[in-house]
């Protein structure tokens, strides 16, 4: 887990900005829920059987001795939100939420991650997919990370999956002992989960499996091609990766990942969702399909740290306020000046004009505003550009908002 200190946290609020932009546009609102939910919520949602509720999963009982669990991802909480408002369909949710996995923390892998994603609820129409997965592909490149890769696959429904999944298990269960130590005993409960897995042993036995998308039911087959086709349609090529099926057992139909071409592959998924046609039903509501995404905002950064692109804002300020004449001129200018909507700041305590200069300069500030016992008497200020060449000039003081906004564009 860590934190985000300033100027660091001004990347993620534009990332945020950004996602929030995009996804309005769109027609998602946000919705903000608990980061506690019930056990049960992730143990029937995700799945039991997958490694986030198995092994990640930080539980803990309350004081009256209730199980609860702090959120892995965001999908299942808001679906059990879904389930309990009852909301009118389609809907549509955006989500920032901290996740919790107890995983083996590494670069671009942590205990506490931060997750930009969207759900929408109420239809099965291939068209909703292309709309969710091409706006995560948008988001990426509104924020300049171009060396992306979409890769797909489709899990089928509960028409055609279930053969597949008897297909395959009787061939895992022949080849356990090629399987790596955890796969060899667990490949006949859960068999997708060995696809999933990324021990070279496992790749290897696997290579030859049947694939999902050959044993697809008619209808399956349609939704995935009209999925393909409308994302190539609107710009993103999105190649199928057989192996994706994902560690979260909800998944329905459409998979899909990101992927940063710059990371390394371990860790190299900014993003990944899919659809989950039988999720709020085993949430106990009615029949409603859904699909969705969610962004790692952590490792997005690292991606664009590779590329290059998001800098550091150069400065958080605009006007710094130096007052050697006791501090009050300062409190009613900048108020003045944050009133209009200039970035303006001062120094506390008194300081010298030498130091308060210092810290001017220090502040990235674009000028100073100096009011000194000259100024005072002549109810004026002096602005001195601290970065250029403007030249320095007096101006009245109950003009300076507006002479600054001018000055400032
Ligand atoms: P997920 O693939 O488990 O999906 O996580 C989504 C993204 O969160 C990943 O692509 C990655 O960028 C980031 N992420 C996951 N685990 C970590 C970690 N330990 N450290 C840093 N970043 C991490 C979900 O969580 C689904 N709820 C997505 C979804 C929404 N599916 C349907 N709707």
């Amino acid at each position: 887990m860590h934190d985000v200190l300033y100027p660091q946290s001004s990347r993620w609020e534009q990332v945020i900005v950004t996602f929030a932009d995009l996804v309005e546009r769109a027609g998602f609102g946000l919705i903000i829920s608990p980061l506690l939910e019930d056990l049960a919520v992730f143990n029937r949602g995700i799945g039991s059987e997958s490694d986030v509720v198995r092994k990640e999963m930080y539980e803990l009982e309350d004081r009256s001795g209730r199980h609860l669990a702090l959120r892995p991802e965001g999908t299942a909480s808001i679906v059990r939100a879904f389930v309990q408002h009852r909301p009118n369909l389609v809907w549509k949710a955006w989500y920032l939420t901290p996740a919790f996995r107890y995983e083996r923390p590494q670069a671009g892998r942590y205990r506490q991650h931060h997750q930009l994603g969207v759900e929408l609820l109420g239809t099965d129409d291939p068209e909703a997919d292309i709309e969710v997965i091409s706006l995560a592909g948008s988001f990426y490149r509104s924020l300049g990370i171009e060396k992306v890769k979409l890769s797909i696959n489709s899990m089928g429904d509960g028409q055609c999956r279930p053969a597949y999944i008897e297909l395959i298990r009787d061939l895992l269960i022949d080849r356990k002992d090629q399987l790596c130590k955890e796969h060899a005993s667990r490949a006949g409960i859960n068999p997708l989960r060995v696809l999933d897995c990324k021990r070279g042993e496992c790749i290897q036995a696997t290579a030859d499996l049947p694939h999902l998308v050959d044993h697809l039911c008619p209808a399956c087959i349609s939704h995935f091609a009209t999925v393909r086709e409308g994302l190539a349609d609107l710009g993103f090529e999105a190649e199928i990766n057989h192996r994706l099926v994902r560690g979260l057992d909800y998944y329905t139909r459409t998979t899909f990942e990101f992927s940063a071409l710059k990371l390394q592959s371990a860790q190299n998924a900014i993003g990944g969702g899919g659809r989950y046609d039988g999720l709020v039903e085993s949430l106990g509501g009615p029949p409603t399909p859904g699909i969705g995404f969610g962004i790692g905002i952590e490792r997005l950064l690292l991606a664009a740290d590779e590329e290059g692109v998001l800098p550091l804002p150069e400065s958080s300020t605009d006007i710094f306020v130096v007052d050697i004449v006791g501090g009050h001129r300062a409190r009613v200018i900048t108020h003045e000046l944050r009133s209009n909507g200039i970035r303006a700041i001062r120094s506390f305590d008194n300081r010298s004009i030498k130091a308060q200069l210092k810290l001017a300069d220090r502040s990235g500030a674009k000028f100073a505003i100096i009011v000194g016992p000259d100024e005072d008497r002549a109810d004026i200020v002096t602005v001195k550009a601290l970065r250029g060449d403007e030249p320095q000039v007096n101006v009245k003081a109950s003009l300076v908002a507006d002479y600054m906004k001018g000055l400032l564009g």
